[in-house]
């Protein structure tokens, strides 16, 4: 069983200053929360209670605030910095002590996802003891994304960044799971021409051992992520419509606590105490009532 997850947070979020000069990208907000929720819960419904968030250097102070420690939640948070964006694998690096002898799940800070049968399947991928997991999903720009082709038993044949030339439009979302000797393998990587070590060199290296295994959000889901402010404006309004339709939250972390049984009805209150009087704290006091 994995029990550790990593939520990778960091980025400087060029791409959509003046809003990031200050903020970071993830504490920014996707309608009525933070984006931050959004990747957390994931790891939340996966089953996932010791958590790693890493985050730009010099930008903790904000994190804490938002997620002083995972007390209300049932979790353990543990933070750590960045110095500068090295590649997705070097989550893996700075995470060496924290993940240990274990298995361990990322997720990248600024992916979404939401789907029917979601919990089930990321439940499943808990299971994980050997080898590497991916969940893949369609789009239209694959070109901008990680893409697999796949044959028609579901096997990896070909794995490319940003390919210039269509190969598949299977994109690699920022969902990963990884038995330990992802930690050994990514200290292995070279930079690739970006500068970066890249996570598709480490799926390449599992996958020609034949340990690369795909999952796939199907197709009444939805993944999106959040790179621009159409990006963000996107999301909000997805989000909006859901929640505003069904009077029911997407990514509330203190919802799926309570549902994980891992936190009573002290530590809503406590979490209520936390927020203040807002509309989240409302939903929250529906919750225990
Ligand atoms: C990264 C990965 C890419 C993956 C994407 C998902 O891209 O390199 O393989 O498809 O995240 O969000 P980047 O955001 O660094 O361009």
């Amino acid at each position: 069983m994995i029990k550790k997850g990593i939520v990778l947070a960091g980025g400087i979020g060029t791409r959509m200053s003046p809003l990031t000069k200050s903020v970071n990208k993830q504490l920014l907000p996707v309608y009525d929360k933070p984006l931050l929720f959004y990747p957390l819960s994931i790891l939340m419904l996966a089953g996932i209670k010791d958590i790693l968030i890493i985050v730009n250097k010099g930008q903790l102070q904000q994190f804490k605030k938002l997620l002083p420690n995972g007390k209300n939640l049932g979790i353990k948070i543990t933070f750590a910095e960045q110095k500068y964006p090295k590649g997705l694998p070097d989550a893996f690096i700075i995470g060496e002590k924290f993940i240990g002898n274990d298995s361990v799940a990322l997720i990248l800070g600024d992916n979404f996802f939401y789907g029917q049968n979601l919990t089930k399947k990321l439940q499943e991928c808990r299971r994980l003891k050997n080898g590497a997991k991916i969940f893949l999903h369609p789009v239209n720009n694959p070109s901008q994304y990680g893409v697999v082709k796949i044959n028609d038993r579901n096997k990896i044949i070909k794995i490319l960044e940003k390919p210039k030339k269509f190969i598949s439009n299977f994109a690699i979302t920022g969902l990963y799971f990884f038995d330990n000797k992802v930690v050994k393998l990514s200290k292995a990587l070279k930079p690739s021409k970006r500068k970066e070590i890249e996570i598709v060199d480490l799926l390449k290296k599992y996958n020609k051992k034949n340990k690369l295994s795909a999952e796939f959000i199907g197709r009444g889901g939805a993944w999106l992520d959040t790179g621009s402010i159409k990006d963000f404006y996107e999301a909000s309004s997805f989000v909006s419509a859901l929640e505003n339709r069904q009077g029911l939250k997407i990514a509330c972390l203190e919802e799926i606590a309570l549902g994980n049984k891992w936190v009573n009805k002290k530590h809503i209150l406590s979490a209520i105490k936390f927020y203040g009087k807002c509309e989240y704290s409302n939903y929250l006091w529906k919750l225990i009532k």
